[in-house]
């Protein structure tokens, strides 16, 4: 048996949160530290279980790392090894982003098909014809992406879809490349400019951060930095998403509210009374049943695939019928089991689902299937009649750390029960 959350229903939540660091930015910026020889340091990094694993990945390939509360600092050597193989790899999804960084420097790489969320098919042939083009062959062989080149040179690279690891990979291949790149139709999300931003603090040279044009001129070494992880979007937006669920009154803080502007007027369209607050700040109030709205998920600066099951989870009680389309991870929509279970009028016909608010959803027992499906499910369990249980939790512990102290400071009733011991 695992352990489970019982979340009991009613509560408003109110108060104010502080966001962590971001989740998808702390592992590309650990993985970036492998392109510079010497010791660097990144702090605010959230104390998720997805850090430590991605520091067993640094360590196999011949790090020293060190992770002491929100801070973790990764000794890298001047001779690295270029294989990462699947006992470190298996775990995590964003180990695949030690593939660019390793070309880079050794010019090989041998890395094991990374593990994660179950939410879709995610191949790797745009991080692979990226490689490609600036000189490495690569192949798939034996489970492992295999990169090799003789030397790395700038090209002109574009991409079939913005994908977010496709620019980082390429990214951190390119600024030890000989010569200038240029990768067309790059991701735009913030977490790839704070990689840009750290990547320029270690001496590489890169214009367009933030664009979909990235242009990087290829430098010999890049130095070791200290740099504070951004925060997380996708936590603060959960808040968000909690507080007009809930009727609430949520300050959300340690966020940028910039990176959630089209996620906040979702919001204001369903009814919430939202105010941008200095200092990386927000506060969400809804007073009434939130409105019907549709939500459409698409790479930044649309809407979050990661955010979809909120947007499930609030459109299910909301007052009407709502549309939502999910454009990147089709497996994502098996959320939906989860919460027809609990009472949600929601059905799904290819990449669209149309939900029809409940009043009141109704408390079962149901299972997260990843980390934002587990979140969704313990919103939903706020707003349900009696107790619902949420189980497989390990996937939300893998990035919200301390989420039932949070919800229990906002005034829920939400508990974790350990598990079970084993009978002998
Ligand atoms: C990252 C995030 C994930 C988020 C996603 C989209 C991390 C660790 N994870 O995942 O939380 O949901 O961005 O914002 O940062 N694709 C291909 N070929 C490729 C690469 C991607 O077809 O070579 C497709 C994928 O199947 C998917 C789409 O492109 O449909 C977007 O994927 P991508 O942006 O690469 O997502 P990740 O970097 O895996």
């Amino acid at each position: 048996m695992t352990e489970h959350f019982q979340v009991h229903g009613g509560a408003r939540l109110a108060g104010a949160v502080d966001v962590v660091g971001a989740k998808n930015s702390v592992l590309k910026l650990m993985a970036a530290a492998l392109l510079a020889e010497g010791t660097t340091t990144l702090t605010n990094c959230p104390e998720i279980l997805d850090v430590p694993l991605m520091g067993e990945v640094l360590r196999s390939l011949g790090c020293e790392v060190t992770i002491e509360a929100d801070t973790v600092t990764i000794t890298t050597p001047a001779d690295l090894n270029h294989h990462a193989d699947s006992a470190s790899m298996g775990k995590l999804r964003a180990s695949v982003c030690v593939l660019g960084p390793l070309v880079g420097r050794c010019r090989r790489a041998v890395v094991a098909l990374p593990g994660g969320d179950a939410i879709g098919s995610r191949p790797l042939d745009m991080h692979q014809n990226g490689l490609r083009q600036l000189g490495a062959h690569s192949e798939i062989e034996h489970g492992c992406v295999v990169a090799e080149a003789e030397g790395l040179h700038g090209a002109q690279i574009w991409l079939d879809f913005p994908s977010v690891g496709a620019t980082e990979n390429i990214l951190m291949a390119a600024v030890l490349a000989d010569g200038t790149t240029v990768i067309d139709n790059a991701a735009r999300e913030p977490e790839i400019v704070d990689l840009c931003t750290m990547l320029l603090q270690m001496g590489g040279k890169i214009e367009g951060a933030g664009t979909s044009t990235l242009t990087v001129h290829g430098v010999d070494a890049l130095q070791p930095t200290e740099h504070r992880v951004i925060g997380d979007r996708i936590v603060g937006a959960t808040w968000a998403f909690a507080a007009a669920m809930t009727r609430g009154d949520v300050t959300v803080r340690g966020v940028d509210p910039h990176h959630l502007d089209l996620v906040l007027e979702k919001l204001r369209t369903a009814g919430a009374d939202v105010t941008i607050l200095e200092g990386n700040a927000f506060r969400v109030v809804q007073r009434d049943r939130p409105t019907a709205v549709d939500f459409v998920t698409l790479p930044y600066p649309g809407f979050a695939t990661d955010l979809q099951p909120f947007a499930i989870a609030l459109t299910s009680i909301a007052d009407g019928t709502s549309m939502i389309t999910e454009n990147l991870f089709e497996a994502r929509f098996r959320f939906i089991e989860e919460m027809i279970r609990i009472g949600a009028d929601a059905r799904t016909d290819g990449h669209h689902a149309v939900v029809r608010g409940v009043a009141r959803l109704s408390s079962a027992p149901v299972w997260a299937s990843d980390i934002r499906a587990g979140v969704g499910l313990v919103l939903a369990g706020l707003c349900a009649d009696g107790v619902t249980e949420v189980w497989d939790v390990f996937h939300i512990d893998r990035g919200y750390p301390g989420l039932v102290e949070n919800l229990v400071n906002l005034g829920a009733d939400v508990r974790r029960v350990a598990a079970a011991p084993e009978r002998s």
